[in-house]
């Protein structure tokens, strides 16, 4: 039988470093008599791939809205590298849950987008913008508009954008919420492919349990709003992963007995 799909076939270890690259420290937040963030604490390794599970509703997108600052949070710190984070300082990348391309720029000018924000010289822009579409595979789509591609390839366009500012920590928030499944794990692989190669520090939120499973070194388990850490997992398992081995049922099973009973 002919495999031509080498994506799965490739050896993906983890890049993980013993070195803490980000501290939440106590999070708190509310809307008006509404708690939605409960002291919440944890630390991320530099290079790690953290999943946060947690149902619809129990606060993963205000979560991720504290950390980025867009909501003001009640109580609470963020560190990145031990400094308070700071958008301006910091390379982060976040990926909305309801994520979306400039439909007026070009490929090419939407993932520069956020180079010409941080005022990067244009010799430096068009590097990295050639390398990550590259990666991609959206190099021979650059001069196009985005009414004319595919979800999939507008979904790489956002993953590339993200990538092209070398962030040293990309936040995503259910990005392949929408997709079809076929779909999500294509791209799930090419995402882990991408963190491999750069040695990003990842915060990937879902309410999917098997992708959070699939992708994680380490899986975060939120309660019921108000989210509190519940648990945490270590996932181990080697790359790439099988979603019908035992193990991966058993790792897949135990954060669904955690979601389900409060
Ligand atoms: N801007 C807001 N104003 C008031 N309530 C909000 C706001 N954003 C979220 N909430 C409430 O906070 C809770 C958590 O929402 P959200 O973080 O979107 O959950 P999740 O992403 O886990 O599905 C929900 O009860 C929601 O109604
Ligand atoms: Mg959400």
């Amino acid at each position: 039988m002919v495999n031509n799909n080498t994506i799965e076939e490739e050896k993906i270890t983890s890049v993980q470093s013993p070195e803490v690259k980000v501290q939440v420290r106590g999070l708190t937040k509310s809307f008006g008599d509404l708690l939605v963030l409960d002291d919440v604490s944890f630390d991320v390794r530099k290079g790690e791939f953290l999943c946060i599970v947690g149902p619809t509703g129990c606060g993963k997108t205000t979560f991720l809205n504290s950390l980025t600052k867009l909501y003001t949070i009640d109580e609470g710190e963020m560190l990145v590298d031990g400094e308070p984070m700071d958008l301006k300082k910091h390379d982060i990348a976040y990926i909305f849950q309801e994520y979306s391309t400039m439909s007026w720029l070009r490929v090419d000018e939407n993932v520069s987008f956020g180079l010409r924000i941080k005022g990067y010289p244009e010799e430096v822009i068009k590097e990295r913008v050639d390398k990550v579409l590259k990666m991609i595979g959206l190099d021979k789509y650059r001069h196009y508009y985005p009414k004319k591609l595919s979800a999939s390839m507008l979904q790489r366009v956002v993953i590339a954008r993200a990538f092209a500012v070398e962030p040293e920590l990309l936040l995503m928030d259910e990005p392949y919420g929408q997709l079809d499944l076929q779909l999500k794990y294509k791209l799930e692989d090419e995402l882990l492919r991408l963190w491999e190669k750069t040695g990003t520090t990842v915060i990937f939120i879902t309410h999917n349990i098997e992708e959070a499973v699939y992708l994680s070194d380490r899986i975060l388990v939120l309660t019921n709003k108000p989210a509190k850490i519940k648990e945490e997992l270590i996932n181990d398992l080697p790359r790439p992963r099988d979603i019908a081995d035992p193990k991966f049922v058993e790792l897949r099973n135990r954060v669904t007995e955690l979601i389900k009973w409060w």
